[in-house]
């Protein structure tokens, strides 16, 4: 007889990788970390301001479980002014603790134990967790460098079986930085639409592309009966500990979504979303903007440094991460982590840590000061000298 009462969903979860790596590198003194994956910028000031007026104002109740009208309306108004959306009202809106609760109620309410969800691979560590949570069952869709780490319609057909009931796409990409262009989505519509998979766009990053425009899978309306959309404020304004998020789905998802949401969550921070409308307006618009060329310089910077010692390194479309090749140093992605961190102090993360395509490459977060960047490239150089 078993003696842990831990059910069998959660006892399939297995300590990430990247959660290994954390306490590793944090056991280790005067290390430069690019491991993780929050600006480093503050939250604007006039959306703190707005935080603070809600304290001050005495905003401090339960809101409508869904989320502030204003805020929802918000975020519709958003897409529809920056992603090229239409369509969307407040019923398709539920406000989130962060894109991650969004992720997390989409599997809940959609996946029947045995559903079959394609999940990007390498891909982002919170996906397989939710979908075997629900009691789906993760199957990978391997992203190759040479496509660009985009979802092909050749590599999408070949994962799809009679028990797919979902796919999670995430563009701009976590862990690789690679982008669907409008092109692109036009390519796979027509097979999500043959097989009538549902689609979680995961569009945290959209706001962070450096390609001519953002792509929202939004802009196709003929898909917007099977799309929820998952996005937050956490990577476009710098809000990463404000906790919110929302997705955009049909209605009958949303109030789905919300019946799980009223119980297990009653509503989102008060004054964070009072935070948030300020943020969704046309005056966030600036702070995006002024952060996604700050990110550009970065990421050109350290693209280029990563070439010039020898890690043969994609220039990333979209997201603040870089995916390097390592190949050349022979190492394993985890061996060459950790013999950098011991013999430089620098943490980067191993590329298997979002799953086994991701092995042979390692993600390195350019969400860092300029300072802190160059140090920690040096510090790099150093270290790929010794396998040249
Ligand atoms: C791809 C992706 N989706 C969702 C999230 C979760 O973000 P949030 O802070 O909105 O919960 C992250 C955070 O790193 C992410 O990288």
């Amino acid at each position: 007889m078993s003696t842990s009462f831990l059910n069998s969903s959660v006892q399939q979860l297995s300590k990430s990788l990247l959660w290994e790596f954390f306490d590793l590198a944090s056991n280790i003194p005067g290390v430069i970390s690019l491991s993780v994956g929050e600006p480093d910028f503050e939250t604007p000031w006039h959306i703190r301001e707005e935080g603070i007026y809600a304290i001050e104002k005495g905003r401090t109740y339960y809101t409508a479980s869904r989320g502030l009208k204003k805020l929802r309306q918000g975020v519709c108004d958003y897409y529809g002014r920056r992603l090229n959306t239409s369509g969307y009202t407040e019923e398709n809106c539920l406000i989130t603790v962060g894109g991650s609760e969004a992720i997390d109620l989409s599997c809940r309410v959609t996946l029947t134990p045995g559903d079959e969800v394609i999940v990007l691979n390498p891909g982002y560590v919170a996906y397989t967790p939710a979908v075997l949570l629900a009691g789906g069952v993760p199957v990978y869709l391997h992203l190759n460098e040479e496509d660009g780490f985009k979802v092909t319609p050749a590599a999408l057909k070949a994962v799809i079986t009679d028990k797919t009931k979902m796919i999670i796409l995430n563009y701009p990409n976590n862990p690789t930085g690679g982008v669907m262009t409008h092109e692109d989505y036009e390519k796979i519509l027509p097979i999500l639409k043959e097989h009538h998979i549902l689609v979680i766009a995961d569009e945290i990053y959209a706001e962070l592309t450096y390609a001519d425009r953002v792509c929202s899978l939004a802009e196709f309306n003929d898909i917007h009966d099977q799309l929820i959309i998952v996005n937050g404020f956490s990577k476009a304004y710098s809000m990463t500990g404000w906790r919110l998020g929302y997705a955009l789905a049909p209605a009958e998802i949303i109030t789905a979504m919300n019946n799980i949401h009223q119980y297990t969550i009653m509503s989102p921070s008060t004054i964070t979303q009072f935070a948030g409308i300020e943020a969704i307006g046309t005056s966030g618009d600036r702070d995006i903007e002024k952060h996604r060329e700050s990110f550009r310089n970065r990421r050109n910077y350290v693209t280029a440094q990563l070439n010039k010692m020898g890690l043969h390194t994609p220039m990333p479309q979209g997201a603040f991460y870089v995916f390097p090749s390592i190949a050349s140093t022979g190492l394993s992605s985890y061996e060459f982590c950790v013999r950098l961190l011991k013999e430089q102090k620098v943490a980067v993360v191993p590329g298997n840590a979002f799953g086994e395509y991701g092995e042979g490459y390692v993600r390195i977060s350019y969400a860092y000061s300029m300072e802190a960047l160059k140090e920690s490239l040096n510090r790099i150089s150093e270290f790929v000298k010794q396998f040249d």
